[in-house]
């Protein structure tokens, strides 16, 4: 994203009441770092959940894909969830797309993909998987598979959700299928360590907000003025996560000055959780029709097969 996206984007946050700073901003290659770290915490439950919950899921997509098959994945960090797919037995992929944001964690993982899968067209495309660009023509006349890990579609809230989803059909064509990762609702005292872990790595990830729009940005921020919150806002179903100005300062971003009282907050992220029932009427608003759905034991998460 070229720097002067960031600067506008973070003076639209930040002129807004309440503040806010929209969570595509937290994936620089520092952010990108500490999420991943995020993911291996014992209070991050939803990745392990998840990847348990894979194998089996791609074992029975596989045979309802016709073949030659195009796998396109929205948010693609690295190629660990879609290796259960393209490495399943009977696996129907020829072509790999994952689109992300973060232009060198992709470009990376791509040149992974290349050299572990040779026979499959690794097409990566650098993007916010909110406006995509048209699927590469390449992928004409194959049957796709849509995938959207990590419960990800969290961060939307339901019109934002739906949106994402009619879009990615409309983009995925009438016969695809879209695989999504939905974490669940569930006890306020289970969620709210994933995202207030005891070793402050999401702390880290919140404050490295600021310290990147001092980088990239033009801004003077004092991230240690700062606290981490995290809340469960249960009328809305999500949690969401905050920075909380210490005391009240004055900040410049890219020459503005924006005022905090002390207390005052920057809303960075939501982090909608769904019912299943909840979800699959998202899905259906989305132009979708429900076809399975997988959970663990203890119904933490969900893993929601929709079809055309
Ligand atoms: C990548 C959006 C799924 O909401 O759980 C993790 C991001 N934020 N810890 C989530 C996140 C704080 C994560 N998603």
């Amino acid at each position: 994203m070229p720097e002067p996206d960031i600067a506008a984007l973070a003076l639209a946050g930040l002129s807004a009441r309440p503040k806010t700073l929209p969570p595509v901003l937290f994936y620089d290659d520092a952010g990108c770092a500490l999420f991943y770290r995020i993911t291996g915490l014992p209070e991050y439950y939803l990745t392990r959940t998840e990847l348990a919950l894979l194998p089996v899921i791609a074992r029975e997509i596989a045979p309802l894909l016709a073949r030659p098959a195009a796998l396109v994945e929205y948010g693609a960090s690295d190629e660990a969830k879609a290796a259960f797919l393209l490495d399943c037995p009977g696996a129907p992929f020829a072509a790999y797309v994952p689109i992300d944001i973060a232009a060198a964690a992709l470009e990376a993982m791509a040149n992974r993909a290349r050299a572990r899968w040779p026979d499959l067209a690794v097409m990566p495309i650098a993007a916010d998987f909110l406006t995509p660009p048209r699927l590469p023509p390449a992928l004409d006349g194959m049957a796709r598979l849509g995938f959207f890990p990590g419960s990800t579609i969290g961060n939307l809230d339901p019109p934002a959700a739906r949106r994402f989803l009619a879009g990615a059909r409309a983009a995925l064509g009438p016969e695809a299928r879209l695989l999504v990762g939905v974490d669940l609702a569930k006890d306020p005292s289970l969620l709210l360590p994933a995202y207030d872990d005891a070793a402050g790595v999401t702390a880290a990830v919140n404050r490295n907000l600021l310290v990147r729009l001092n980088r990239e940005a033009g801004a003077d921020f004092d991230p240690a003025g700062f606290d981490h919150r995290a809340l469960w806002n249960a009328a809305e179903g999500r949690i969401e996560m905050h920075l909380v100005s210490r005391r009240a300062q004055r900040v410049r971003v890219a020459g503005t000055a924006i005022d905090f009282a002390a207390g005052e907050t920057i809303h960075t992220e939501n982090s909608y959780k769904h019912s299943l029932p909840g979800f699959a009427a998202l899905a259906r608003a989305g132009g979708w029709t429900p076809a399975r759905v997988w959970t663990d034991p203890g119904q933490l998460f969900s893993v929601h097969l929709l079809a055309g």
